[in-house]
């Protein structure tokens, strides 16, 4: 019998995942004001776009698995390895990401006082859009597991350029700031 971890089992603990990364977060975040309080503004920026790097090369390459995927016959080999990337992508790597991303950025803008600011509310509408987005490939690679999947790999490709425009429009408006 193999050892290699199935999809569902691997599905089965995102919530203990989702905690331990905010619990990391928030004693990242605390150790930094603590210990250079003058430079954690710096720290915890770096910190923040080192989350959102992890977060987008998930955010670019699901919808691509999602693509071969959807061209792989149902319970074929390559189906059942496919399931297997997508659990370990989402659950390792995107949700944990994200969660650290939305954490330290929120810090950012509450110690920044960029609340008020025009381009930070028309940020955090993008940054909202991907976050759906992030809930419309979770909920989609639940259904790949189940073999419910319905949408054909044309609708993946579209899907695929959906997070490369937001990331665009959302790094313009944080370094440009242009309102
Ligand atoms: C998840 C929710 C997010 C919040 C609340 C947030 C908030 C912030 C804040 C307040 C800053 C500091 C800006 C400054 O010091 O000028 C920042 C920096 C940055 N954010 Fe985010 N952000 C989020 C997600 C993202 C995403 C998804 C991306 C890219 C796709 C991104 C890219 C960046 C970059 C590149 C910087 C550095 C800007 C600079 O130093 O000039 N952020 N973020």
């Amino acid at each position: 019998m193999s050892d290699a971890p199935s999809a569902s089992s691997l599905a089965a603990s995102p919530g203990r995942r989702a905690a331990l990364a905010l619990a990391v977060t928030v004693i990242l975040a605390a150790a930094f004001v603590f210990i250079v309080p003058g430079d954690a503004y710096l720290w915890l920026k770096a910190f923040h776009v080192i989350a959102v790097i992890a977060w987008m090369a998930t955010m670019l390459y699901l919808p691509r698995l999602f693509v071969y995927h959807a061209e792989a016959p149902v319970g074929s080999a390559q189906a059942e390895t496919f399931k297997l990337m997508e659990s370990r992508l989402l659950n390792i790597i995107a949700t944990p990401s994200m969660i650290i991303a939305w954490a330290l950025g929120l810090w950012l803008a509450t110690s920044a006082h960029y609340w008020s600011a025009p381009w930070f509310h028309a940020k955090i509408t993008l940054v909202l859009l991907l976050s759906g987005l992030h809930g419309y490939l979770s909920a989609s690679a639940r259904a790949f597991r189940e073999d419910r999947n319905t949408k054909p790999a044309r609708h993946w490709r579209i899907i695929n350029e959906v997070p490369a425009v937001l990331m665009i429009g959302i790094v313009i408006l944080v370094i440009v700031k242009p309102f």
